[in-house]
């Protein structure tokens, strides 16, 4: 795993852009895995801002979100709907036929979560998954004691979830909702490339046991050890518990030099 250590958030989510965009540029039809949560704001920010200042061009480009939530309408304005439409899909030019977000309204779930995997596989599989992380090291809405083989499917919050999204929910926990809709850690690893993105010293325990610990349920980001291709990018504050930063510095600097 490629871990790269930034001094803010800004500096993280250009280094995201500037991969996305290149990957347009390479591939047009790109497909992108999306998130949602405070940690991805900046990076949508950026690139809209290429597309308005610079052209970057999506038309072409098809998104599946990871998650939603389960119980409020789609125009809740806590819903992950009313999330993406506000701070990227409103302000770039991917056709709303080629944009896939979970849906609460359907009666069957698992007929739902079954083609939402197979849209995934006919889209020709995602190209770049972008992921935050929980405090609990959850990925998605994979809570801790998901399978680490687990697809699309229906999900019950943590109670660690429940409080650390009660702020979007006027900080009342039992506002929030009980239940979403995710997509598996089995299916996020299908993924040709994930960037994993964290900041602030409230993630510094979860990125180090999903870095160096071990490969467990318990922390669900930690199977994206078996990924061949994920980059971590954080922050300094995020970095904070790692031991190995010395080596991820100076790997990232070589890198750059080749
Ligand atoms: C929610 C989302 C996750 C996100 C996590 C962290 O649980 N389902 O996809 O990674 O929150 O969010 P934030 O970036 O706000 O810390």
């Amino acid at each position: 795993m490629e871990v790269i250590i930034q001094p803010n958030h800004h500096q993280i989510a250009s280094i995201a852009a500037n991969i996305i965009r290149d990957a347009i540029l390479k591939k047009p039809n790109l497909v992108l895995g999306l998130a949602t949560g405070s940690t991805p704001i900046e990076l949508y920010k950026i690139l809209v801002r290429m597309h308005r200042d610079d052209g970057l061009d999506f038309s072409d480009v098809t998104t599946f979100n990871l998650d939603e939530y389960v119980g409020i309408p789609l125009d809740h304005p806590q819903s992950y709907h009313t999330f993406m439409a506000h701070h990227f899909f409103d302000h770039v030019n991917i056709p709303k036929a080629n944009q896939h977000i979970p849906q609460n309204i359907s009666d069957n779930h698992e007929e739902f979560c079954a083609s939402y995997e197979e849209k995934i596989v006919c889209a020709g599989g995602i190209d770049i998954q972008i992921l935050g992380i929980g405090t609990d090291g959850h990925i998605g809405f994979n809570e801790v004691s998901s399978s680490l083989a687990s697809r699309t499917r229906i999900v019950t919050l943590s109670q660690s979830t429940l409080e650390a999204n009660a702020i979007h929910f006027n900080c009342d926990v039992n506002a929030v909702p009980q239940m979403a809709l995710t997509m598996g850690i089995a299916t996020i690893m299908e993924a040709k490339k994930c960037l994993l993105l964290a900041c602030g010293t409230s993630k510094s325990q979860a990125i180090a046991k999903a870095i160096e610990g071990p490969i467990t349920s318990m922390v669900p980001a930690s199977i994206l050890q078996m990924h061949p291709n994920t980059v971590t990018i954080i922050d300094e504050a995020a970095s904070s518990m790692l031991s190995e930063v010395e080596y991820y510095n100076r790997s990232y600097a070589n890198m750059l030099s080749l």
